[in-house]
């Protein structure tokens, strides 16, 4: 898609976290390519990734700019705001999705340190950002601001307390942005993704992989595209009326009763429980899979 001077978000700024990631970058170039001009801003250790999403955005011809910022850290978010909004003008849309898994461990074993970064990254990350762009949006009374969080905080995740509590925790945000603000124009709505095939997700364990593409309705992973073209309609001026939604993107993964384990996790229960030979995931046992939904029926 290129770069549409009469698209939804036409005289848009859109502020992109995370940009140089697999569903950053998707989102950058989708919301370039309905008009708007796209800020991105993601770590110094990003750079690379970050510069390529840039030149990406720029070829599509979208107007374009980045900045190096830690969006846990509240001082870097202003400076990297400050030299975004001087090139791009003021934000308009505001997509958090800046975000990381960082300590996967047993809660007993958990670091207090890698909680505290979870937490941090991903919904302070969240917090800071848009306390700094809200006063603009409602002096401007339109503001766009999409939290992307996971599906992880719907069902929580086994060994990820702090991913799944800072992703439910952004919904508590997104409630009450809305709260305070929804009569200013400004909408807030959070994205939960479910499996979506960046490299990340694709190098995990394949037990587990394929076990949760097993219980995923639509029996595939995600497209970082797929994200995108939601977060596209939530800052677009057709979504003026939605507020305060949690729309799960995730092939209705979060229909299915299944809980991620570690691959060790689920290879032991499955061994455990392989007698009818018929068990195919990890599951509470309140509500254990016992039969394949046949693709045929
Ligand atoms: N991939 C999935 O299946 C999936 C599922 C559910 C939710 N999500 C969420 O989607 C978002 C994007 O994930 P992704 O799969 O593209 O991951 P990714 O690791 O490819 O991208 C995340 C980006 O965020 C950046 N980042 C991390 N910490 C930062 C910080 N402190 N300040 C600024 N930038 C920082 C990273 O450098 C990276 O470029 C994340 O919030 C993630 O939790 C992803």
């Amino acid at each position: 898609m290129s770069a549409a001077a009469g698209g939804r978000l036409a005289g848009r700024v859109a502020l992109v976290t995370g940009a140089g990631g697999g569903i950053g970058r998707a989102i950058a170039l989708r919301l370039g390519a309905e008009g708007a001009a796209v800020a991105l801003m993601d770590l110094a250790a990003a750079r690379e990734a970050l510069s390529q999403t840039e030149a990406a955005v720029r070829e599509s011809g979208a107007r374009c700019a980045s900045a190096v910022g830690d969006v846990a850290d509240p001082g870097s978010v202003a400076q990297a705001l400050a030299a975004l909004q001087a090139a791009l003008g003021p934000i308009d849309c505001l997509v958090n999705n800046a975000g990381l898994t960082g300590h996967i461990a047993a809660l007993t074993r958990m670091s207090a340190a890698g909680w505290e970064r979870e937490l941090a990254v991903n919904l302070s990350g969240p917090f800071h950002l848009t306390q700094a762009l809200l006063p603009g949006m409602v002096e401007r009374r339109w503001g766009r601001i999409v939290n992307i969080s996971s599906v992880a905080a719907l069902g929580g995740l086994y060994y990820q307390a702090g991913y799944s509590a800072s992703k439910a925790g952004l919904l508590g945000l997104t409630r009450t942005v809305v709260l305070e603000h929804a009569r200013h124009g400004i909408t807030c709505n959070a994205v939960l993704p479910g499996l979506i095939g960046t490299p990340a997700v694709l190098g995990m364990p394949p037990a587990v992989l394929n076990d949760a593409v097993a219980l995923t309705p639509a029996r595939r992973t995600g497209e970082p595209a797929e994200i995108a073209s939601v977060v596209a309609f939530l800052c677009s001026p057709e979504a003026a009326f939605v507020n305060g939604a949690e729309i799960p993107v995730d092939g209705g993964g979060h229909l299915s009763p299944v809980v991620l384990g570690s691959g060790r996790e689920l290879r032991e229960r499955q061994a455990a429980q392989r007698g009818d030979g018929q068990l195919i995931a990890t599951v509470p046992a309140a509500c254990t899979v016992t039969e394949r939904p046949t693709d045929a029926a």
